[in-house]
């Protein structure tokens, strides 16, 4: 079964092929970043408007780079939920539309399950059940996945994600948005034993998080220690520091709570390098392996909505011809396959 998945939850449109026999036959993503760069945060409606500016060119882009015609779809699994109404029904209007065009099926997808699955991409695969990690700008999680559609949310964020954390930081120390990537790269520069910030909520049992008081550290230490070039690395590194260690130790007890020795990293976040080190010396002393989706796959893309898709759809999961959208939308609340 060759599907169709499109994703326009955010400010990412990607769309993908995945066939059940052949695997992943292509893929292709337009970020709107810089769209909403100079805003310093995503514009839900310039986002709306350029997913559909791009949703079809993208697609035409990637039927012709595969060489695939439109008409060899035999189903489409588009993102239905949890993100921005507007940005979901650009998505979830092509793909129905497309869908009874072509007289194929259809499936909403829930984005968090695309993200789940998204390691499924990789050689190897982690077998179920498996921990993951999903840490981006929207969401910090830890989910038990037992299988597809078998979800236990065993941690979540009482406030700010640990990329939002890391993008209004970084908007503190004058970066730009989004900041994440450019705050690590500060921190490189900066120093670990001049300022130490809290690690949140690791000293009680549980496993959900809390990171906007990290930026209240970081505002009032910049306040008071100056905004000189050391002093912004400086607070910098004490702040990446201190997210990688709660989250390193979040895991490892996710890890022991569980008895699963598998780890699953996705999201944005991810992509950071101190964090990479970290989960890295934890799986090892806990003799525990790790799994990343590639980098590309890390962060918001159409692939994971196909993979996640096609698995719902081949198992014969479709909807009828309304659109519907979820912007809010629990991953317990998925059917098991
Ligand atoms: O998954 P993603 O692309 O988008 C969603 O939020 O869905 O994640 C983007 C987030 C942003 O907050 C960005 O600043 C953060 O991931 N990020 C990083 C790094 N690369 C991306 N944060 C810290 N270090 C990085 N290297
Ligand atoms: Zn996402």
């Amino acid at each position: 079964m060759l599907v169709l998945g499109i994703e326009s939850s955010c400010d990412e449109t990607g769309v993908a092929l995945y066939d059940t026999q052949q695997g992943l036959l292509g893929h292709a993503l337009h970020s709107q970043i810089r769209l909403h760069a100079e805003y310093g945060g995503v514009v839900p409606e310039l986002a709306s408007r350029d997913h559909v500016r791009k949703a079809l060119p993208l697609l035409n882009q990637l039927l012709e780079q595969t060489g695939i015609e439109r008409r060899a779809i035999d189903a489409v699994a588009y993102t239905a939920g949890p993100g921005l109404i507007g940005a979901l029904m650009v998505g979830a209007s092509i793909g129905r539309g497309l869908a009874w065009s072509l007289g194929v099926p259809a499936l909403g997808l829930h984005h968090m399950e695309g993200h789940l699955l998204a390691p499924m991409l990789e050689t190897p695969a982690p077998e179920f059940p498996f921990v993951a990690l999903l840490v981006s700008g929207g969401h910090t999680m830890l989910v038990q996945v037992d299988g597809v559609g078998r979800y236990r949310i065993l941690g979540d964020t009482l406030d700010d994600a640990a990329g939002e954390a890391f993008d209004k930081t970084a908007k503190l120390l004058g970066l730009e948005y989004p900041g994440g990537p450019l705050l690590a790269k500060l921190a490189k520069q900066g120093r670990s034993d001049r300022f130490r910030f809290p690690r949140p909520m690791t000293d009680r049992p549980g496993l959900d998080f809390s990171f906007s008081g990290l930026k209240t550290f970081a505002m009032t230490t910049s306040r008071d220690a100056g905004d000189d070039d050391q002093t912004r690395a400086d607070i910098a590194r004490a702040f990446e520091d201190a997210v990688v260690d709660t989250l390193v130790i979040k895991c490892r007890r996710a890890l022991q709570q569980t008895g699963i020795n598998r780890l699953v990293i996705a999201g944005g976040v991810g992509a950071n390098q101190a964090l990479r080190v970290g989960l890295q010396a934890m799986a090892d002393a806990s003799s525990a392996s790790l799994f990343y989706p590639r980098l590309e796959f890390c962060t918001d893309n159409g692939a994971m909505i196909a993979y996640a898709g096609a698995c719902r759809l081949a198992a014969g999961q479709q909807q009828g011809l309304e659109i519907n959208v979820r912007p809010r939308w629990s991953l317990e609340e998925l059917q098991p396959l």
